[in-house]
């Protein structure tokens, strides 16, 4: 079955381009220093939920490198201002230097810190927010990023079948992964139960859930 699935993965890439240019780049180095960037299917979504959506504010968590940011940039419009927040100086500081390499820092700000944290002083409402830090901690995110979009809202979270191990039992996922597998489950209920959403889980890339808020 997971050998079927990647099949069909590498199949769905066959017909995605790679990034031209610098973005491109980007991409590559950090797959080569296994910066945990966004899968190549799973960006193609982003970039139609982008061109569909048109946002003019957008909330990422989980900067890593700037590449999601840079690509949110290339696909929206030119009033677009994207916020996003990085815990770790290092990727923060990579990030900065790819945005102004590109041209962008006029349309991405990079908050250093905790997203536990950041969250919480930033006003919204954003028209989209990308949830893409770690898995473990989207359900401490939820209300944050609830009370920042507002009814018409995009909420994207990515990486929530975690590989496939989201459907194993408690007991099946080796210890270390425990708690992240658990609270995975537990942000999957919240936001399919959530009276104030309507959600769909996607089975592309490591799992990606499309929020609207109503
Ligand atoms: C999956 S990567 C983000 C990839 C990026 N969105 C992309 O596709 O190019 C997750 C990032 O979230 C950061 N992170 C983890 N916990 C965080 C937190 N509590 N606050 C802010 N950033 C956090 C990690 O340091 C890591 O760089």
């Amino acid at each position: 079955m997971q050998e079927d699935f990647s099949r069909i993965t590498s199949f769905i890439n066959s017909f995605n381009k790679d990034d031209e240019g610098y973005l491109g780049e980007i991409y590559e180095n950090a797959i080569k220093d296994n910066v945990p960037v966004i899968r190549r299917e799973a960006r193609e979504l982003l970039k139609v939920l982008i061109m569909m959506k048109k946002p003019s504010r957008i909330l990422e968590i989980g900067t890593a490198v700037g590449y999601s940011s840079l690509y949110m940039a290339k696909y929206g419009s030119c009033n677009l201002r994207i916020d996003t927040i990085e815990l770790d100086e290092d990727r923060a500081d990579i990030a900065e230097r790819n945005i102004e390499r590109l041209g962008m820092h006029g349309t991405i700000n990079v908050i250093r810190g905790d997203a536990n944290i950041k969250l919480k002083e930033l006003k919204g409402p954003y028209d989209l927010i990308f949830v893409d830090a770690a898995k473990g901690q989207y359900v401490n995110y939820y209300e944050e990023v609830i009370r920042l979009t507002e009814s018409g809202g995009v909420i994207l979270s990515d990486n929530v079948l975690a590989g496939g191990d989201i459907l194993e039992s408690h007991f099946l996922v080796t210890k270390r992964d425990r708690t992240i597998h658990d609270r995975m489950r537990d942000y999957l209920y919240t936001i399919k139960n959530d009276t104030r959403l309507e959600t769909a889980i996607i089975s592309l890339g490591d799992g990606m859930a499309i929020s609207v808020r109503k």
